[in-house]
């Protein structure tokens, strides 16, 4: 598939609002790839369809779980807003033909991170937060980091604040963001 058909697909699929997030990820993965020597193309297209699942309705959500036979966690079950990434990994699959391992879990994790991240994983969870239509405090701490060679401290620093804010709201945090920001952490020292 190409990318003016995966662009009309998800126009299907998402608000227009959302579309346009993706594709200011795609773009600001694309810009991140050749900072850190990653192939291009594949990076567009990862950011592209990263959210293509955000807007299930719950058919939605219950036909794929049954279609793929997705496990998802306790903190994932109806959690669309975490679930999105996981469920989003196999639809890409079915829907544009995606068969690149590393787009497919580039996709998957891109909520939470997980330990050893590849390349791309880090990419597109860095530029879903980065991407040119994003305001919150610490975003242009990110982007000075991201962009300028230290991906792995905007990824610790992301980490950190997403576990401090979920402290803080008294919420669940997902045990794979714990392992991600130790594990960087460890990398990093
Ligand atoms: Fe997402
Ligand atoms: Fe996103």
């Amino acid at each position: 598939m190409n990318y003016k058909d995966i662009e009309y697909k998800l126009k299907e699929m998402l608000p227009e609002r959302r579309l346009k997030h993706s594709m200011n990820v795609s773009q600001c993965a694309v810009k991140l790839s050749e900072i850190y020597g990653y192939d291009m193309e594949k990076a567009k297209l990862a950011g592209l369809i990263h959210d293509c699942a955000k807007y299930f309705n719950d058919d939605q959500v219950k036909d794929s779980i049954k279609k793929f036979n997705i496990e998802l966690d306790s903190l994932e079950e109806n959690n669309i807003s975490l679930s999105h990434s996981v469920i989003g990994s196999y639809v890409i699959q079915e829907t544009f033909n995606i068969n690149d391992e590393d787009i497919i879990n580039a996709v998957r994790y891109h909520t939470t991170g997980r330990e050893n991240m590849t390349i791309l994983e880090k990419i597109i969870y860095m530029a879903d937060l980065i991407e040119e239509g994003r305001k919150f405090p610490l975003v242009d701490k990110l982007r000075e980091l991201a962009y300028n060679g230290s991906l792995d401290e905007a990824l610790l620093l992301s980490f950190n604040n997403t576990i401090k804010f979920v402290m803080d709201n008294n919420q669940l945090i997902h045990p794979r963001t714990v392992s991600a920001r130790n594990y960087i952490l460890r990398e990093i020292l």
